[in-house]
């Protein structure tokens, strides 16, 4: 097994049919969200920097992508971004490569200068409590985000982290402005 790193742009066909299984068999969640489905299909990932794929053999069994975009809070620009999409199939589930890549991930995007981590999590998979052992807390009010159709959206289950600004993810979560993904559509 082995984990290496996709740059946006350079990921083989094969690489993408493997990456295609692994999002339709572990991704693709109904939110009831007609809008929310189109803004993970247009938006999601579109700050995308690469991609950490796990490979058994030439196969890719795991995914995560590693964000990174421009925005600011309460005046102030950072860089937000950290890791989305993180998946493993079912296969390979219980074996540590899920936190192999998270921790890869979090690595890269704190080297390419993401300021604050930022993630919205699915509260019913129990897995918070791994994003919390990672370092991640809850932002205890809404996030919001622009979408593809230019309406203003909203998530409040949202975890936050600091990387290269670890005091900025401290206001955040200490103080009450408005939090938003990004000032571009998308989530991030
Ligand atoms: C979640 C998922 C990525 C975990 O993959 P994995 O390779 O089995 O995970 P690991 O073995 O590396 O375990 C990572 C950590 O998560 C915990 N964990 C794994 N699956 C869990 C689950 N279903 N519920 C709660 N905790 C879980 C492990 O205890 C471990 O914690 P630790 O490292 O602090 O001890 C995998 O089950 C998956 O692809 N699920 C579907 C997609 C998904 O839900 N992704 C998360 C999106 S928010």
């Amino acid at each position: 097994m082995e984990i290496k790193y996709i740059p946006k742009g350079t990921m083989t066909e094969r690489q993408q049919k493997d990456v295609d299984i692994i999002d339709q068999t572990c991704l693709s969640g109904d939110t009831g969200d007609p809008e929310r489905v189109l803004v993970n299909m247009y938006d999601w990932g579109a700050a995308d920097d690469g991609m950490f794929l796990l490979f058994d053999g030439e196969r890719v069994v795991g995914r995560v992508a590693v964000e990174k975009t421009l925005t600011e809070y309460n005046g102030q620009d950072y860089y937000l971004g950290g890791f989305s999409g993180l998946a493993v199939l079912p296969e390979y589930w219980g074996k540590g490569y899920a936190r192999q890549l998270a921790d890869a991930a979090l690595k890269k995007a704190y080297e390419i200068g993401v300021d604050v981590a930022c993630m919205c999590v699915d509260m019913n998979s129990g897995i918070t409590d791994f994003y919390q052992r990672l370092g991640f807390r809850f932002l205890n009010r809404s996030a919001y985000f622009i979408n593809w159709i230019d309406k203003e959206k909203s998530d409040d289950t949202v975890m936050i982290m600091g990387l290269n600004n670890k005091s900025l993810a401290d206001k955040i979560l200490e103080t009450d402005h408005k939090f938003h993904y990004g000032k571009n559509k998308g989530h991030w």
